[in-house]
């Protein structure tokens, strides 16, 4: 067993990576729900070797898949109860998981790194508050200056 870095270093590892991963950018509204993709181009995926972990901005554990196994131990309370998965998609290679219930705090980064491909996708989520009609007066439709030309490449 050559486990002696364990999880930092494969983090450590997948940073590098980063850079090069296309964003994907995702909408919810408060109370919600939004599916988080992350699916792996590798073909030939042993799920027997494979862990999932995805992650809230940087560190918050949202949700680990433990040799092809869901597995709720390290799981943030934040995100107990409302992070849902399809353990019948992973055998496709396919580890997107929905969260449901969304809060105004469950805006920002997620990322899901595929361990043994070496894969990490990352979603960035933003939440639209316009829905939650507190205090909002309807400003939406005066400005429509929308922030298209945003390069998904990030840090
Ligand atoms: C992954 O699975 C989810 C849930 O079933 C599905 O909505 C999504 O389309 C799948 N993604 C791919 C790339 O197959
Ligand atoms: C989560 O959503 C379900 C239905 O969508 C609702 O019944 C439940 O009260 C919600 N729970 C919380 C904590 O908001
Ligand atoms: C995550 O980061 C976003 C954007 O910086 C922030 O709005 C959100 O509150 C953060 N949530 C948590 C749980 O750290
Ligand atoms: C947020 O929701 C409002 C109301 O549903 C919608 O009109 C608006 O387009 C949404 N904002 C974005 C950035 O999609």
């Amino acid at each position: 067993m050559v486990i002696g870095c364990g999880f930092i270093c494969v983090f450590a590892v997948l940073i590098n990576k980063v850079s090069l991963q296309e964003t994907v950018h995702k909408e919810g509204v408060i109370g919600g729900s939004v599916l988080l993709p992350c699916s792996s181009t590798e073909h030939d995926l042993k799920l027997q070797d494979t862990d999932v972990h995805w992650r809230h901005n940087g560190s918050e554990n949202v949700y680990d898949i433990v040799k092809g196994e869901d597995s709720l131990e390290r799981q943030d309370l934040r995100y107990k109860n409302r992070a849902e998965t399809f353990p019948d998609e992973y055998e496709r290679g396919n580890f997107s998981i929905k969260l449901n219930n969304l809060t105004h705090t469950d805006g920002g980064k997620y990322i899901c790194i595929i361990t043994h491909s070496s894969e990490l996708r990352t979603v960035q989520l933003i939440i639209n508050e316009s829905t939650a009609g507190k205090e909002s007066k309807s400003t939406e439709h005066e400005n429509p200056e929308d922030e298209t030309g945003s390069d998904s490449v990030e840090t």
